[in-house]
């Protein structure tokens, strides 16, 4: 038997630390929450994209009384701005919720999606997640190791 390691590396920062253009990407992920629609999670979240461009977009959670029909701030967005930008580059995604001191990390489905941006425009990018003291930055291609790929 062989055996093969796969390690990811998890930056950790405080939100000072971080460029300006990370830290506005963060305020408009927190304003972004504040449209979200979640009655029946109690759970606001608000993401955002940074495009290689310089170009930020951002949106929330939706849910939906059949509740598989609803989706996640990540998707929302990043379906979003994939849809509106043909030719852009997505260069960093942030993660908030106002409504928890846990951190919000991306389900599973939401990484399947980050994959195939990875995958369709060749090009890794930074996941931001948020808790209050800590800000934590990981490449996308790291969230889904293994991944289901033809
Ligand atoms: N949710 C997100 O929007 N992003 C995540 O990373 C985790 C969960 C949403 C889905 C649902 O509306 C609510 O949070 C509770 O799961």
């Amino acid at each position: 038997m062989q055996t093969e390691e796969k390690r990811i590396i998890i930056r950790k920062y405080q939100k000072e630390e971080l460029d300006n253009n990370y830290q506005q990407l963060i305020d408009v992920a927190y304003q972004a929450a504040e449209n979200a629609y979640a009655p029946y999670s109690s759970l606001r979240v608000g993401a955002s994209v940074l495009l290689q461009s310089g170009i930020i977009e951002s949106a929330s959670n939706q849910e939906n009384v059949a509740y598989p029909a609803g989706m996640c701030a990540e998707r929302v967005i990043l379906n979003y701005v994939t849809a509106k930008y043909k030719d852009g580059v997505v260069k960093a995604l942030a993660v908030v919720s106002p409504d928890t001191d846990k951190i919000v990390s991306p389900c599973g489905a939401c990484r399947q999606v980050m994959a195939e941006i990875i995958k369709r425009k060749g090009e890794d990018f930074e996941v931001i997640i948020v808790d209050p003291d800590t800000v934590y930055i990981i490449n996308a291609g790291d969230l889904l190791p293994f991944a289901f790929d033809f």
